[in-house]
């Protein structure tokens, strides 16, 4: 799963790229246009305040760019920035260090909030609200709470997981944003400005064909671009032309769309062995060996996306949209459940 080359989540290698093409300021950010118009008022505001940003909670799909949305704010903010994730927190102890350190309109950066322990989360709840950490001190019949004030800061979280945020923290977010994915438009823009600052000779029709294969998804667009790249090195004289990418894409199994093998595995699984669905996560998940939070995080939001698949109460269901793209004669309508989809 980890060397799926259209996965959003990170991999070894992209790290680096990453982040030197990673934009640095709002006005290089492509895309996510009303996201960035709400941000540039909330910075404003708090510019002309002297106050730290609101706490600021982004979801959505891996890849996307919550942490270099993240970043971009601090920079926007000239405030410092600490990265650090929820499972990196394992004792409320660890948290109270980070709070009791943080300067003055610093950033706290929280990935996977979502995995944040209880005990860890709760000494959150006063540092977002007041700026005040409550911490026991000695313990049975001596034990008492301090507090501790802290400075002023913003907490941003970063979940893929919105539902998984338990309600009294997501309640403490000043701004809740939910990243999309990209539009065509802005893939190709995106594409075109890693090529340009990589150094990469491009026509763009080869750009246009990258961004169409890329799931909406910057990451997985500078991925591909690497890949196509190393391909027209090899194979047409370090240019990438419509042809080239064509031609490097389909060897890596990823299909005019951005599909690849476990796409089509998942949806075919379900068509073949379950007649399209409805069918569990879980019996899902068993019968190709997957895990049902990697469905759910990295394959399901596209394909949903799309409009192959869809989320119903008795489970997921296989759309006839998906069909045609598979090239698969959809069942006939009849009174069974797929009669009231198609
Ligand atoms: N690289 C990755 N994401 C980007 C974005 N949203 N805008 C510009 N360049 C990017």
């Amino acid at each position: 799963m980890s060397e799926r080359v259209v996965s959003g989540v990170q991999q070894e290698g992209d790290s680096q790229v990453d982040y030197t093409l990673r934009p640095k300021s709002l006005k290089d950010y492509i895309g996510q246009y009303k996201i960035v118009e709400n941000l540039k008022i909330s910075i404003a505001a708090a510019k002309q305040r002297s106050e730290p940003l609101d706490h600021t909670l982004l979801y959505g799909p891996p890849g996307l760019g919550k942490t270099t949305l993240s970043t971009i704010l601090a920079n926007e903010m000239e405030s410092p920035i600490k990265i650090t994730s929820g499972p990196a927190i394992e004792r409320a102890g660890d948290m109270v260090s980070i709070l009791t350190r943080l300067r003055k309109g610093e950033i706290l950066f929280i990935d996977e909030i979502h995995r944040l322990n209880r005990t860890v989360e709760e000494i959150l709840y006063s540092a977002m609200e007041d700026f005040v950490v409550s911490w026991m001190i000695d313990k049975g019949l001596k034990a008492r709470s301090m507090n501790l004030p802290i400075q002023p800061f913003t907490l941003i979280g970063a979940t893929t997981r919105y539902g998984m945020v338990s309600s009294p923290l997501r309640d403490r977010f000043g701004s809740v944003f939910r990243l999309n994915f990209y539009d065509n438009k802005s893939m190709e823009m995106i594409v075109k400005r890693s090529a340009t600052i990589t150094n990469i000779e491009s026509e763009i029709e080869g750009i246009i064909e990258i961004a169409k294969r890329s799931r909406g998804t910057p990451r997985i667009a500078n991925r591909l671009l690497r890949r196509v790249r190393d391909y027209a090195q090899v194979k047409a004289n370090n240019k990438i032309s419509k042809i080239v990418a064509q031609e490097a894409l389909t060897k890596l199994e990823v299909d005019e769309i951005g599909l690849d093998n476990n796409d089509r595995l998942l949806l075919m699984s379900i068509i073949e062995k379950f007649k399209g669905g409805p069918v569990g996560i879980d019996t899902i998940a068993t019968s190709i060996s997957e895990e049902a939070e990697t469905i759910e995080d990295v394959y399901e939001p596209y394909l949903i996306q799309m409009g192959f698949l869809e989320r119903t109460k008795k489970g997921r269901l296989v759309t006839e949209r998906a069909y045609v793209h598979l090239d698969i004669t959809p069942p006939k309508k009849n009174t069974t459940d797929q009669a009231t989809l198609f």
